[in-house]
C-alpha cells in the first residue's frame, strides 16, 4: 500500500494504478463503518483510495476540530490490512492554502436538516470531496448512510457539475448493542455511551410501529421523542420525518421517509437514521 501526501505526488502514483477506481474520502480515525465502505470498493473496482483529512471548512466556530481523533499509524494498518492501493493524506495547506477563495455550494438541499443546526458544514463538505474528486477522477465513490444528508448533498452536486462518477451509498454499520459507528463515540464517558442507545432505541421503535401498519409522520417523529427523553442527559436538537430525497419534512400519512435525529448526549452531538421501508 502507498501513501502520498502531495497533489504532485499523487498524481505521479495515481498513472500507476488500474482502474476502475474506488475512492473513500474519510476524516480518520477509522473504523468498521469506514472499512465496510473500503471492502465494498474493492469488491467493485480493480484499485481502491482513500483519503484521509480533517477537512476544516466543515468544522464551524465552536465545533470539535481541534479534538477530533486521530491515530495516522492504526488507520494506516486497518487498510493496509483491507488491501487499500493508496492513501491521501493531504495537508491542509496544500488543500486549503493562504487565499483559498473558491467554494461549492449545492444550495436547497444543505439548508434542511443538519445545514438548519450546522449551516456552514455542506459548503465545506462539497468544497473538500470535489477538490478531492478533482485530483484522482474515480469511476466510483463511496459513501455512508450514516450520513444521509451527506450522501443526498454529494449525489446532487455530482448531477448539477456533470461528474462521471457513480455515488454508491452504504449502510450504517452499527455496534452489537445498535450504536451508529461513528468517530466521535470516542467523547462519550461509560455513562454517556449506555444513554446514547436512545438514538437507536428510538428508530427501532419508530420502525416497528411502521412494519405493524403506523403511517402518521407525527407519531413516528412522537414515537421516537418518546423514547429519548427516557434518558436524561440525552437533548434532542431534532426529530425529522422527511422525503427521503428531498429531505423535505412530511405531514400526514407517509409511503417512504427518511427518518433521522441529532441528539446531544452530554456535550457529544450524535446523529442516526433511518430509511423505510428498509429495502431489500
Ligand atoms: P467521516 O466522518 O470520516 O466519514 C467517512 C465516510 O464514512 C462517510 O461517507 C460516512 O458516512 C461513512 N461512515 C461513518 N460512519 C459510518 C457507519 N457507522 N456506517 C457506515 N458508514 C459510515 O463524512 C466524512 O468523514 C467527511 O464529511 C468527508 C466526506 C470525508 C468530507 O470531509
Amino acid at each position: 500500500m502507498k501513501t502520498v501526501t502531495t497533489f504532485q505526488e499523487l498524481q505521479n502514483t495515481l498513472v500507476e494504478l488500474n482502474r476502475p477506481l474506488g475512492f473513500v474520502p474519510t476524516m480518520g480515525y477509522l473504523h468498521e463503518g469506514h472499512l465496510s465502505l473500503v471492502r465494498v470498493a474493492k469488491e467493485q473496482n480493480e484499485s481502491v483510495v482513500v483519503s484521509i483529512f480533517t477537512n476544516p471548512t466543515q468544522f464551524a466556530q465552536g465545533e470539535d476540530l481541534e479534538n477530533y481523533p486521530k491515530d495516522i499509524d492504526r488507520d494506516l494498518e486497518l487498510l493496509g490490512n483491507e488491501g487499500t492501493d493508496l492513501v491521501w493524506l493531504p495537508s491542509t495547506g496544500d488543500m486549503f492554502p493562504e487565499g483559498y477563495q473558491t467554494w461549492v455550494d449545492v444550495s436547497e438541499l444543505t439548508g434542511l436538516l443538519e445545514g438548519r443546526f450546522r449551516p456552514t458544514l455542506f459548503r465545506g463538505v462539497t468544497t473538500v470531496v470535489a477538490k478531492l474528486f478533482n485530483a484522482l477522477r474515480p469511476e466510483r465513490a463511496y459513501f455512508g448512510q450514516k450520513d444521509a444528508q451527506q450522501a443526498a448533498v454529494i449525489k446532487q452536486m455530482v448531477r448539477d457539475l456533470n461528474y462521471p462518477i457513480d455515488i454508491v451509498v452504504c449502510p450504517i454499520i452499527r455496534e452489537e448493542d445498535g450504536l451508529a459507528m461513528s468517530s466521535r463515540n470516542i467523547y462519550l464517558t461509560d455513562s454517556e455511551r449506555k444513554a446514547a442507545l436512545c438514538l437507536s432505541r428510538g428508530l427501532d421503535a419508530a420502525e416497528k410501529a411502521y412494519i405493524v401498519g403506523e403511517r402518521k409522520s407525527d407519531n413516528l417523529r412522537e414515537i421516537i421523542r418518546l423514547e429519548i427523553e427516557l434518558e436524561k442527559i440525552a437533548r434532542i436538537q431534532y426529530i425529522s420525518c422527511a422525503h427521503p430525497e428531498t429531505l423535505e419534512e412530511l405531514n400526514g400519512d407517509v409511503v417512504s421517509c427518511l427518518l433521522s435525529l441529532a441528539i446531544f448526549v452530554g456535550t457529544t452531538r450524535l446523529i442516526d437514521n433511518i430509511q423505510l421501508p428498509i429495502k431489500g
